[in-house]
This record gives C-alpha cells, sequence and structure tokens, in this order.
C-alpha cells in the first residue's frame, strides 16, 4: 500500500515557562486527535520534546493533506483553549495565523511528512527536538547517510553503494522553497560546504540514489520568516527510514553521540551540544539543554507498533553525562565569544538596540 507519514508539531503552551506541556493538555489534543481523526487516519502516535508537542499520524492521503492538516491545525488551535486556561505559558505560541487555508506550511508548526510503498517490514524513526533549529539535524544527517566511518553500509551494503542524494533548502529565502539536490559521495564537499552552515542551509529530504526511495524527510520552517520578527527557535522534527536501501537504525542513531554544538538554549541564542533524551523529556538546564527524542516504530497496512525509545539505554545515560560536562564548559564562557550566537541569530533583538544606542556614544580619540 502507498502509506503516508505525516509528523506535525507545535509549541502551543508549557507548565512553567517554556519546560512541557501540561497533563490536561496532552490529554486534549490526544483525545481531538482520536475522536475526530478516527475516520481519516489509520493510526497516529502524540508525545512531546520540552515545550512542543507532536502528532504522528498514518493514513492514506498523501501529503499535504488539507484534511490531515486540518485536523492537526484544529487539535492544536483547541489545546490552545487549555493552555489559556489553565495560565500555561506561551498559549498558542506557534500558531502564527488566525485562519487556516489548508496546509499548516506557513502557519507556525513544522511539518515533516513522506509518502512511500510501505514495506512488508516498514522500520522508520521519528526524532524531535527542542531548544534548537532545523539545521541541528545537518551534521548527523551528513555522517549517517554520507560518511562510511558511521554508515558502514555505504561500503559493506550493494543497495547503498550509489549513495543518497541530499535535497538542501536555503531557509532565508522568503519567496518559497530554494532547494538544491547534490549526490554523496560525488558531491561530498559541496554538501559539506552548506551544511557547516545550520543557520542557513538545511536539510530538506534524502533519497537513495540509486532506488530513488526516500529516506528522509525533515521540517524546515523558519518561525521568524513566517512572523516576520523573531519568534523563537523552529524546534525541528524528522522521519527517516531505516534498514535495507536505507542506513540500519545504528547507523542513523550513532553521530548523536557526538553532542554536537548547535544553536539553542536560552532565549535560543546560544551555542549548546544537542543532547540525546529519552521520549517525552522536559527541559531541566538553562531553558534546555537542546533536546533530541529518537523513536522507532514498525508499520504493517499503516498500523504502529508502540514506539521504541532508543535513547532510553545506559549507553546515553553515559553519552548524556559526556554531553552535560561539554554543555557546562561552554556556559561558563556565558556571552563570550562562540558561547552565545551571532547578531542576526539571536532572539529579542534586544541587542540590535543596545548597540545601536551605544554607537551614538562612541567618539573618535583625537591625536596629540
Ligand atoms: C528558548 C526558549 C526560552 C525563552 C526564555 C524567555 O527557545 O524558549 O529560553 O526564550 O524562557 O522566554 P520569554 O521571552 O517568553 O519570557
Ligand atoms: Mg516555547
Ligand atoms: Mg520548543
Amino acid at each position: 500500500m502507498k502509506l503516508t507519514l505525516s509528523l506535525i508539531k507545535a509549541d502551543i503552551g508549557a507548565v512553567g515557562g517554556h519546560v512541557r506541556p501540561s497533563e490536561a493538555l496532552l490529554k486534549c489534543v490526544k483525545e481531538f486527535v482520536a475522536n475526530e481523526g478516527s475516520e481519516l487516519l489509520i493510526d497516529h502516535y502524540i508525545g512531546f520534546c520540552g515545550d512542543d508537542i507532536h502528532i504522528l499520524m498514518t493514513h492514506e492521503e498523501g501529503t499535504n493533506d488539507k484534511k490531515i492538516h486540518g485536523l492537526a491545525w484544529e487539535a492544536f488551535k483547541t489545546g490552545t483553549e487549555v493552555a489559556k486556561s489553565q495560565g500555561l505559558y506561551g498559549a498558542g505560541q506557534d500558531l502564527l495565523k488566525d485562519s487556516f487555508s489548508g496546509n499548516v506550511k506557513g502557519l507556525g508548526p513544522g511539518v515533516a511528512e513522506m509518502e512511500f510503498e510501505e514495506r512488508p517490514n516498514e522500520s522508520f524513526l521519528m526524532f524531535a527536538a527542542d531548544k534548537t533549529e532545523p539545521g541541528a539535524f545537518n551534521l548527523p544527517l551528513y555522517f549517517a547517510f554520507a560518511d562510511p566511518v558511521y554508515c558502514p553500509g555505504l561500503l559493506l551494503s550493494p543497495s547503498l553503494s550509489e549513495g543518497f542524494t541530499f535535497s538542501i533548502m536555503d531557509v532565508n529565502y522568503t519567496k518559497g522553497d530554494r532547494i538544491v539536490k547534490l549526490s554523496a559521495p560525488k558531491d561530498l564537499y559541496d554538501i559539506a560546504a552548506l551544511l557547516r552552515d545550520n543557520h542557513r542551509y538545511v536539510v530538506e529530504s534524502i533519497h537513495n540514489t540509486k532506488t530513488g526511495e526516500q529516506a528522509v524527510v525533515c521540517s524546515t520552517s523558519r518561525l521568524h520568516n513566517i512572523a516576520g520578527k523573531y519568534v523563537g527557535k523552529d524546534d525541528p522534527a524528522m522521519l527517516a527510514r531505516a534498514q535495507q536501501a536505507f542506513p540500519a537504525t545504528g547507523e542513523i542513531v550513532a553521530p548523536f553521540e557526538i553532542g554536537h554544538f548547535v544553536g539553542g538554549l536560552c532565549r535560543g541564542s546560544h551555542n549548546a551540544p544537542l543532547m540525546p533524551v529519552k521520549k517525552n523529556s522536559q527541559v531541566a538546564y538553562f531553558d534546555g539543554p537542546p533536546l533530541v527524542q529518537a523513536l522507532a516504530f514498525s508499520v504493517k497496512n499503516g498500523k504502529l507498533t508502540e514506539p521504541a525509545d532508543i535513547f532510553d539505554h545506559p549507553y546515553w545515560d553515559w553519552v548524556r553525562d559526556k554531553i552535560s560536562a561539554k554543555t557546562v564548559e561552554m556556559r561558563r564562557q556565558g556571552f563570550s565569544g562562540p558561547a552565545m550566537l551571532g547578531f542576526e541569530e539571536l532572539e529579542y533583538g534586544g541587542i540590535t538596540e543596545r548597540l545601536e544606542r551605544l554607537d551614538t556614544k562612541f567618539t573618535v580619540k583625537k591625536e596629540r
């Protein structure tokens, strides 16, 4: 069967700051999707990562479907009323437009969707992140899909032998989706040259070059492009199919051991290592750390198994300890140099006003 996976996520309010959604809010979103989606959806899974709620849906309506997007939009709208009634912080934060016009893209929520012929043993991973940006997936995807050190399948498996084609989006472009397709290993250095800039270039999707099958789709929204001003980081989500013509589950998750520095953390304005955490983890330290969850699913005729929580393991406890140390090491230098993001990525714009005011106070020293 042709199956569509739709992952739609939004921050519609959280307990005690930007920490996590309340139980009542989650219950409301879950009930809404279960009731209103009972005819439309084959199956669904709902959880949270920090202050973001993600709705994973399986169905046969294809990508960008008005009914599917409308269901998620209405679930978030209805949830926002609960968030407001409980006084949750940032109620409706990511619902940037008032009316729904057929597609949630450009309205605030993050979307990652793909349609494919379901394999007899379809395995995929759902990633959700918080307190960071879509480019946070650039390096892990580069390693998992283009580097035989992380993905020995590129050397060992004939079905991976021609490598993968990356579709990379320029997220600074506001007049549409500006995308370049580059294939590894042929264009490896071009891919690296773009992916080094996590704020501007973001992996949008990845396909197996030989078979053409889609392996990955990432959410790529830039909230400040939609709102016209900074309204928070675009905490990303991603779907990645695993095994056979794709990297093994282990090859896809392995690069998250690095804890690479990404934009995010407190006030979305710092560089901090990305920490792999267990499902439904809340924010814990300095409005962070930047979090990522990986849930592995099997799916048959659209019916999902329960998720296997990849980062819930003693191995990842050890990784988390190392990343905590790395986080604190960078935090100790506060606002200095690479600890904070560059001007164009800082939240709120307050620093620009401050510097403009200070600029008028500078005087040129006269030579004696
Ligand atoms: C980062 C984030 C938080 C807020 C901070 C201030 O993405 O969400 O660090 O920036 O808690 O929030 P406001 O400005 O809402 O008081
Ligand atoms: Mg928030
Ligand atoms: Mg968030």
